[in-house]
């Protein structure tokens, strides 16, 4: 293996996604995205808003001519047809969405997707040409029994099979320990370091030493104004993935000045 860890690497572009789950209506969404719009115009950081699917048109409408990308939460690999309650991935672009979360893990624990689940929609939005955010990461119980790098090599081997290094150039992982989604319980640098370097480690094995030095790995889970700074000065940590304090204007703002100011 030839990739030599973090400390050997160009810093990436940040690249920071805020995940509204199943929050706001349309009218909230499009007074929050024009306000972003004008308090981030001086930035040069990537940011995505990964919305629920009926606010995905009104909210590329809003962030249109911004540096804001407008995403989706989940999809489903079939091209057309029969599946009640799903939508595609060209009903994503058709809405003005240009990247998609896949394997988050409320989608892993609540429905019930496995890595080869996940593995089909990571092909099938690549090929759509949508960018992918793959969400990675173990359990409390999984954590606590010393199992975080079998958990991640398994998840990164499965849901990555069969895309080439090419089709990785439009992968962004996304390592969110699920211990620390939703519980004010964020990794510490440290440990989410050791997580980012251990998944470069792997897709340098899976995918070749460039995909892994290119690769932009965002870290998620608990992520406020407070820590941002501490996690992004980590040289394996390329971004944020945010729930919570991606909903109100103050705190997404707050921890995109901080990462703006790195
Ligand atoms: P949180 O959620 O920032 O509220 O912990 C993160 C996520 O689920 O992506």
């Amino acid at each position: 293996m030839q990739y030599l860890g973090g400390h050997m690497m160009r810093k990436h572009p940040v690249f920071i996604v805020g995940n509204w789950k199943m929050y706001k209506t349309i009218v909230e969404a499009r007074t929050f995205i024009s306000s972003l719009v004008l308090a981030t115009s001086h930035c040069s950081i990537q940011i995505g808003l990964a919305v629920p699917f009926t606010m995905i048109s009104a909210a590329a409408d809003a962030a249109r001519g911004s540096l804001i990308s407008i995403g989706a939460q989940n999809l489903f690999e079939a091209e057309e047809g029969g599946y009640t309650g799903e939508i595609s991935a060209s009903q994503i672009k058709d809405a003005g969405g240009s990247f998609v979360l896949i394997g988050h893990s409320e989608r892993r624990q609540l429905f019930h997707e496995d890595s080869l689940w996940i593995n089909r929609k990571v092909k099938k939005s690549l090929s759509e040409g949508l960018r992918v955010v793959l969400c990675v990461g173990e359990t409390l119980e999984q954590h606590q029994a010393g199992q975080t790098q079998t958990v991640l090599r398994d998840q990164l081997t499965k849901s990555l099979q069969g895309i080439t290094p090419e089709e990785c150039e439009n992968v962004v992982l996304a390592y969110e320990p699920v211990w620390a989604i939703g519980t004010n319980r964020t990794a510490t640098p440290e440990i989410a370091e050791a997580a980012h370097q251990f998944c470069r480690l792997t897709i340098a094995e899976l995918k070749g030493s460039l995909v892994a030095e290119q690769m932009i790995i965002q870290y998620g889970g608990s992520v406020n104004a407070e820590n941002t700074a501490e996690l992004l000065v980590q040289p394996d940590i390329n971004g944020l993935l945010i729930g919570r304090a991606s909903l109100t204007l103050e705190s997404f703002t707050k921890i995109i000045q901080t990462c703006t100011a790195q």
